[in-house]
């Protein structure tokens, strides 16, 4: 949000006002009005959108807005009301705001005419956009389509449901009388199946889903209604200002008097199935006067007729008859069906008093005979078999043995008040069952392609009290909610997915926990229902005790004291439950739900209708007659309740739904005073968050709502387009007409398959192609030129391409090469690398035989032995080696024989070293004997020796002796000679 400029802030009653952010808290804004200046107040930030900068502004698709939000929602709704385009697309949603009044010119034949086969979005937003778009659709797509209509009371939703029949049967009809019968089909089934209430004076109370179905050519072939829970409760009591459903009134206003008279018919006060509501006509000043006053109830003559455009009651019999006419239904089937009627107003006026006797039970006022005798006679009953079956009940006892035993119990007033209501509800609901069915008799077909099927069934709503019937409304849009959440978010995010557009993911509240709440198995809410009716003696509180407990902590359910309204806190625990529904808290009170999900009659009252004289009232209770043995056998237990039944029904619808392509549109309703020219923003604001459409905003925001495969395009726009470019393929020929228009690339994507728009842009895109002649040919000028430029870019981009490729192919070229060297490398490693080891291995081996040489030269003995194995050896080792050289060995061979010389001659050393030693071993002993020898020897040579010496030093002592001898005897001599001398 930018400064200085208006912002919607919230407002009580017109949901969003214009104002200025003066200050900013720390959760709320402080916001001045621009229509209160002065005056300020505070709004939480979230509640606070940005707007548009011209506020008065408004768009046929919401989505082309600046600001996605629920403001600008409203706000364009508001604008748009106000200038009576009451249709508003929110991407491919329609929205539809009741105008409450015939706005001219709007709904036809021109504006039927104006959209066959236009695209949404190239013309104002219409129903009957949506419809042909389900019908092309079908068609392009061949899946049947249906479209969603959706909206609280009042809302519109049948009326445009009408208008989607009317235009499909219109344009693609098959121009039979088919094509009207299903549009007249709807007068009758309004007149059975709708009444006044509060909040529409022609309110369906019932829900349908209709299929129109076409063949292989695609035109209308017939019809086929399925209906949705009839609100039973209307037939017997309507509030004061609501009515019983048309047909009683429409019987008693324009009955012939012949008929008037078979049927007793009388003003409405006299029934008081009609008399505690409002009991005026619908008319209009004309009509009135043409209504006899013993016919007009006295509010009536008082107050004066009820006023509606769409509604007279009387003039609406005639065209009722007149529709039955048409439809096919004989004057016969037409009385049966006023008689049934006439004969349920009648029931009601049967009134019980106590008999005042011991046994409790009532009888019947002496006062109703009349009334029993005609009620008795329209249905074809036995008058006595109608009183006691209204009076009493049939019980089958199993008690002592006699099994099968019937007694009949007598009833209280109020048992027999309830059995006789019990009674009208059924029978008048197995009349609009008939009704249905005929109608669908109507418009049968034998084979059909394909169908598009409306449906038009109540939207989720909340009153201060609700009850059974809103609790099945509600669970029932929970998962039409769930439906649309699918579709439109999830589908939706899938495709974008799909197609590759890179779009931001939406989060969105998965509601399937609410759904589980009510529908699961055993611990659902309808399967605890149907376990209390089960019970002898089922209640109300009961049952809702039993859900509190078993949900006790589950986020979508609490007890009403919890409740934002005081009049839901009054609530006793056991009298009421809330649901947080994914539209809001919805308190239920659970009076009647017990009675309520049990339709069944009492076994005399079904046996008594079951056995009318009147066939057509037999056949009413047909089905129901042959499942009674089945039913009588499984009584309580076995028993389908109102609620199962309806849990089945609506899973057989969503599967339907889920296997067509599907369309929505969602209707408001604009004030509470049914009247036109009034906008509640508030009213109008909470319905639109009701129906989903801000999480739609969201998605829409950053998504790409409208597209279209490109074939289509192709085939939209090949006739405006010259053959030059119809040869185009489709794809190319898309992409040429927006670069030739212009168009910003934001504003589309290219899917896959499809192109994708920004919200609003494909009707940009289609205005623009459809414009005047002369701009025609000027864009044709731009394609051309584009188209140019493009082959031109192309044929550049081509070159561009070829180099590449060339360098590519080169470049892998060589690349193989390396890898064809590198594995041949690896190859050759792989086998010769053994090989060159083994020789390796080998040469050194050999070389150690120079070794083996040395030691066989240093032998003394054996040596020639000895040289002679080393030798043998050397030359088995040349042997090897010139084997390895010759023949690829492998590994372990080269191995194998390796390891053999190497133990060859590991043992040839090993006997030379052995040699050796031994050789050693002599010499060491050879030498121990020389040495000891030479020792003998030097022994002897000593003792020579010491001989020799011994003998000279005796020799020589001897000598010593001899020559000391001489000497003394020379001495002697001397002396004797110098004595001589002397
Ligand atoms: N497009 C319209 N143009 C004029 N009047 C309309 C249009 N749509 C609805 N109305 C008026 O609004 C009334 C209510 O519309 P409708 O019966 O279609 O409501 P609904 O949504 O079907 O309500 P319910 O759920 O009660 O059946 C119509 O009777 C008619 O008067
Ligand atoms: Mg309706």
């Amino acid at each position: 949000m930018e400064d200085e400029k208006p912002v919607w802030a919230p407002h009580p009653t017109d949901g969003f006002q214009l104002g200025m952010i003066i200050d900013i808290g720390a959760d709320a804004l402080t916001i001045e009005p621009l229509n209160q200046k002065g005056k300020t107040f505070l709004a939480p930030m979230s509640q606070v959108f940005p707007a548009e900068d011209d506020v008065n502004k408004h768009v046929d698709d919401n989505c082309s807005l600046m600001y996605l939000n629920e403001a600008t929602l409203l706000n364009n709704v508001r604008v748009r009301y106000n200038k009576d385009h009451i249709y508003t697309y929110v991407a491919n949603i329609l929205i539809a705001v009741n105008p409450y009044y015939d706005i001219p010119k709007l709904y036809g034949p021109d504006a039927i005419k104006s959209y066959q086969g236009k695209s949404l979005g190239t013309l104002p937003p219409h129903v009957y956009a949506i419809a042909d778009k389900a019908y092309r659709d079908m068609k392009v797509l061949k899946i049947s389509q249906s479209i969603i209509v959706s909206g609280e009371s009042g809302a519109g939703k049948t009326e445009n449901t009408k208008f989607i029949l009317r235009y499909l049967t219109t344009t693609y009809g098959s121009g039979q009388d088919i094509d009207e019968r299903i549009v007249e089909a709807n007068p009758l089934l309004e007149a059975f199946g709708n009444a006044k209430t509060v909040r529409n004076n022609n309110s369906s109370r019932f829900g349908k889903f209709v299929e129109i179905h076409f063949n292989d050519k695609n035109a209308v072939v017939g019809g086929f209604v399925s209906h949705y829970l009839l609100e039973k409760s209307r037939i017997c009591m309507q509030s004061n200002d609501e009515r019983n459903y048309h047909i009683f009134y429409r019987l008693c206003a324009g009955a012939s008097e012949e008929l008037k008279k078979t049927l007793h018919l009388n003003s409405p006060d006299n029934f008081r199935y009609l008399s505690r509501g409002c009991t005026r006509y619908f008319a209009s000043k004309d009509s009135d006067k043409q209504i006899l006053q013993s016919r007009k109830s006295a509010e009536h003559v008082k107050v004066g007729s009820l006023k509606d455009p769409l509604l007279d009651d009387q003039g609406d019999f005639n065209r009722m008859c007149v529709a039955m006419k048409k439809i096919g239904l004989n004057d016969t089937e037409k009385l049966d069906l006023f008689r049934v009627v006439a004969g349920v107003l009648h029931l009601g006026n049967i009134d019980f008093e106590e008999t005042g006797s011991s046994s409790g039970g009532c009888i019947m006022k002496n006062q109703s005979d009349q009334t029993l005798k005609c009620c008795a006679e329209l249905l074809g009953l036995d008058q006595d078999d109608l009183r006691v079956s209204l009076t009493t009940r049939v019980m089958l006892t199993t008690a002592g043995g006699a099994k099968g035993t019937v007694i009949k119990v007598p009833l209280k007033v109020e048992q027999a008040n309830n059995a006789r209501d019990a009674l009208a509800k059924t029978v008048y609901s197995r009349l609009f069952d008939h009704v249905v069915k005929r109608v669908n008799q109507c418009f049968p077909f034998q084979t059909s392609s394909n169908f598009i099927g409306v449906l038009d069934i109540a939207g989720f709503e909340y009153f201060e009290h609700n009850s059974f019937e809103q609790f099945c409304i509600n669970y029932c849009n929970e998962k039409l909610q769930q439906f649309f959440n699918e579709r439109i978010l999830k589908e939706e995010q899938e495709l974008y997915q799909k197609e590759g557009l890179g779009v931001n993911e939406v989060h969105y509240v998965d509601n399937q926990d609410c759904i589980d709440l009510v529908e699961a198995k055993l611990v659902g809410i309808l399967d605890i229902l149907d376990e209390e009716n089960r019970l002898p003696q089922p209640s109300d509180q009961h049952f809702t005790l039993a859900v509190q407990t078993k949900h006790k902590d589950h986020f979508r359910l609490t007890v009403p004291r919890k409740s934002k309204l005081a009049i839901h806190r009054n609530l006793r625990d056991d009298e009421g439950f809330m649901i947080r529904h994914f539209a809001g808290a919805v308190c239920y009170e659970t009076t009647r739900f017990v009675e309520k999900n049990n339709d069944a009659l009492h076994m005399s009252l079904e046996s008594l209708v079951c056995e009318s004289k009147d066939k057509f009232v037999r056949e009413l209770f047909e089905n129901s007659s042959t499942s009674k043995d089945s039913k009588q056998k499984a009584g309580k237990l076995g028993f389908i309740s109102v609620g199962n039944k309806f849990k089945t029904q609506l899973n057989l619808l969503l599967e339907k739904l889920r296997s067509t392509g599907s369309s929505f549109i969602r209707c408001v309703k604009p004030n509470l005073k049914m009247v036109s020219h009034q906008f509640e923003g508030a009213l109008i604001l909470s319905q639109l968050q009701c129906s989903g459409m801000v999480s739609v905003l969201d998605l829409m925001q950053g998504g790409f709502p409208s597209r279209a495969p490109f074939h289509e395009l192709y085939n939209m726009y090949k006739a405006y387009m010259p053959e030059k470019l119809t040869r185009l393929n489709p794809r190319l020929f898309c992409k040429a007409l927006f670069k030739a228009l212009g168009l910003n690339d934001v504003d589309f994507k290219f899917g896959l398959t499809k192109v994708f728009f920004r919200p609003g842009k494909f009707a940009e895109f289609d205005q623009i192609m459809k414009s005047d002649p002369d701009h025609l040919a000027e864009l044709l000028k731009k394609v051309n030129k584009w188209l140019l430029c493009s082959r031109w870019k192309k044929v550049q981009w081509c070159c561009l391409c070829a180099i590449k490729l060339r360098n590519k192919m080169h470049y892998r070229a060589l690349a193989c090469i390396k890898i064809q060297k590198t594995v041949r490398m690896w190859l050759c490693k792989k086998k010769h690398k053994p090989r060159i080891e083994g020789l390796v291995k080998v040469q050194k081996l050999k070389k150690h035989m120079e070794r083996f040489n040395e030691v066989v030269n240093g032998l003394k003995e054996g040596k020639q032995e000895m040289a002679k194995q080393v030798g043998e050896l050397a030359a088995a080792i040349d042997a090897l080696s010139a084997k390895i050289k010759a023949t690829v060995m492998t590994w372990k061979e080269i191995d194998t024989e390796y390891q053999e010389l190497v133990k060859r001659s590991e043992q040839l050393l090993a006997s030379m070293q052995k040699k050796k030693r031994e050789e050693e071993e002599t010499q060491r002993l050879k030498h121990i004997q020389e040495e000891m020898e030479k020792e003998r020897r030097r022994r002897e040579e000593e003792e020579q020796r010491r001989k020799q010496e011994e003998d000279d030093r005796r020799l020589k002592a001897e000598m010593e002796v001899k020559r000391k001898q001489e000497e003394e005897d020379r001495k002697k001599r001397k002396e004797e000679e110098k004595v001589i001398q002397v």
